[in-house]
């Protein structure tokens, strides 16, 4: 049964997803040859699905973690500054840690988690992102594995989301307001 949805454009379709996330596993595995050495960790929420996906084709027994990181736009007191909470149990001293990112835009997130875990002890800290904007980018950011670049378009699916919404769709598409609105008949899902 396909799933309801509106039918917003699709940028990359899962079969391209899931072949390119294979093709970084293959990447990742001749970088690293030692990757039981790696410490894994997972941007959530954006990175959880595509992180899972990468798993497969890691060795298993990697030692994955997650952390959560989270931007304050404009209007709020701390404009531009990422807050990170949760990781704490995450002994990377000496070793190298593979953060694994869903979007890097600006390239703060990438910026603050890596002094935040080098500022941990991390002989190292080395990126695996499934897409990049460089057009977005405010901070020069080292970005070691990439799947693809996008030009500047808001993409909600395969783990990212809008307000909250979209993160299930098996696919990556571009979010459109008006196919939305279109879509619920005007009446977004307002609570009762
Ligand atoms: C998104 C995305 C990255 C970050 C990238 O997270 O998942 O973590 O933004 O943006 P940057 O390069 O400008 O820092 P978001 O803040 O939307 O949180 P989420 O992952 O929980 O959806």
């Amino acid at each position: 049964m396909s799933q309801s949805k509106p039918p917003f454009e699709v940028l990359l379709d899962r079969d391209t997803l899931l072949r390119k996330t294979a093709e970084l596993g293959r990447e990742i595995l001749s970088a690293y040859p030692d990757p039981s050495s790696l410490v894994v960790v997972s941007i959530i929420e954006g990175a959880r699905i595509f992180c899972r996906e990468l798993m497969r084709h890691l060795p298993a027994g990697l030692e994955v973690h997650e952390i959560r990181a989270s931007s304050y736009g404009a209007g709020t007191v701390s404009a531009g500054r990422v807050e990170v909470s949760g990781g704490d149990g995450i002994d990377c001293a000496g070793r190298t840690v593979l953060l694994v990112e869903d979007i890097v835009d600006t390239g703060r997130t990438i910026d603050r988690l890596r002094a935040h875990f080098l500022g941990a002890g991390a002989a190292r800290v080395a990126v695996v992102t499934l897409l990049t904007k460089p057009s977005r980018r405010e901070v020069d950011v080292a970005i070691e594995h990439h799947g693809f670049e996008i030009d500047d378009h808001f993409v909600i699916g395969f783990g990212m989301d809008v307000a909250g919404r979209y993160r299930e769709l098996p696919e990556i598409v571009l979010y459109d307001e008006a196919v939305e609105a279109e879509f619920f008949g005007g009446a977004m899902r307002v609570a009762e």
